[in-house]
């Protein structure tokens, strides 16, 4: 399986325009086939679910293969497909409901390592009910999330387990099936925050030992539309509010309101964008799953190896800080430059044409547990399947001259 970046840069309309987006952990560009999938939905002429007349029915027909799509890049089952408008609303929603059922004496179990999207919902939903908060800590030495620790903060009341498959600042991918399988022997659920992991490996939900998946397709070259992938079973034992009149049926009664119906169009050439991104012998070949599957093994290869060249060049800069060990994670930097604040490094590599971010980017308890957070964070330049050796050492100059 081959990996062509220079094909694979092509496909996006955006890249033309002279920057390094080395800021695809806050959102990727869009390729023109996802532009092309939500205008050719409007022009089609779409309208609102349930309806007598065609332009309904393509509403309908463009929800159904979007929830298959997603369950080919994840590897859950449609009817288990949760859409929303991104992780954090879809993420409070299942907060609220899943809460419902805790007493006084129960116990939920978060992870120092989270996005805030993974915390938060959980503690406050906590709170309401009274239920014991215990927290997986970081090792800040390594930046791994230990496995181990789990066993001491598990017991028979513990209802939740809530754990990201991917730092979003120090890329740190904890040993999830270790944990999951702690969390399940004590019968508690998992809600993993899959957002930063999912563009950079194959899913495998089940794998993973994820009762919850979450992730939203803004990272992964799609639009801003966020999705929960779990059992069909599980969901029909849980109940959100709704309206009257809304569908009651699983995953129909956790979805609010209206669609974005062209954009769901556009999650379905995403997910077949990343089926494409390294095509094999014979593109149509295999079923989108499996193409799915063999294409994201080689971005994450292509991406380990070009994340390499990142750290090695910031590793041999004297004036450079870098936060983020751990033997398995996604391609994301999190550094400081001696005498510069984050801020003031990020306006130095966006006066040459680089973006990067600067902050806690909501790993708000992870930047306090580094000492980040009330010195504005650190620099975070994330790799994507579309940049390419060119961008890295743009970026590698750029931080050489602040030394
Ligand atoms: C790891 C992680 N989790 C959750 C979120 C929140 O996602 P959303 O913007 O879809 O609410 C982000 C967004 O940056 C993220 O990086």
């Amino acid at each position: 399986m081959t990996f062509d970046v220079n094909r694979v840069r092509a496909a996006y309309p955006a890249l033309s325009d002279g920057y390094a987006y080395l800021d695809g952990a806050a959102g990727t560009q869009v390729p023109a086939a996802v532009i092309e999938a939500i205008a050719a939905a409007y022009r089609s002429g779409i309208g609102n679910v349930g309806g007598t007349f065609p332009a309904s029915g393509r509403s309908g027909s463009i929800v159904a293969e979007c929830r298959q799509a997603l369950a080919d890049l994840t590897g859950g089952s449609p009817d288990g497909v949760i859409l929303g408008p991104n992780m954090t609303t879809l993420t409070y929603r299942l907060a609220e409901a899943l809460s419902r059922g805790w007493e006084p004496a129960d116990e939920i179990v978060v992870s120092r390592l989270d996005h805030d999207a993974n915390i938060r919902p959980w503690v406050q939903a906590a709170a309401r009910r009274g239920a014991t908060v215990r927290w997986a800590e970081v090792d800040l030495a390594t930046t791994e999330l230990p496995a181990a620790q789990y066993a001491g903060l598990l017991s028979e009341r513990t209802r939740l387990v809530a754990v990201t498959a991917a730092s979003n600042v120090v890329g740190t991918r904890p040993d999830l099936a270790a944990i999951a399988a702690a969390a399940h022997a004590v019968g508690a659920l998992v809600y993993v925050d899959g957002v930063h992991a999912t563009p950079h490996v194959p899913v495998d939900v089940k794998a993973l030992g994820a009762d919850f998946y979450a992730t939203s397709a803004y990272k992964w070259s799609g639009p801003h539309i966020g999705t929960v992938v779990a059992e069909p079973a599980l969901l029909e034992t849980v109940h959100p509010d709704k309206l009257a009149p809304a569908p009651a049926g699983v995953p129909r009664r956790f979805e609010r309101g209206t669609a974005a119906f062209a954009d769901l169009a556009g999650v379905i050439a995403a997910v077949e964008h990343l089926a494409s991104l390294a095509p094999g012998p014979d593109p149509a070949s295999g079923s989108r799953r499996q193409r799915v599957l063999a294409s994201m093994a080689a971005v994450e290869e292509y991406e380990t190896r070009l994340f390499a060249r990142l750290l090695d060049g910031l590793g041999a800069m004297k004036h450079v800080t870098l936060y983020g060990r751990a033997a398995s994670r996604a391609p994301t930097a999190y550094f400081t430059v001696a005498g510069q604040s984050p801020r003031q490094v990020a306006e130095h590599l966006a006066a040459r044409q680089v973006n990067v971010w600067n902050g806690d980017n909501y790993a708000w308890e992870l930047a306090g547990a580094l000492g980040l957070r009330d010195s504005g964070g650190a620099v975070r330049a994330g790799l994507v399947h579309y940049n390419d050796q060119a961008e890295v050492d743009r970026l590698l100059a750029s931080v050489d001259e602040l030394a």
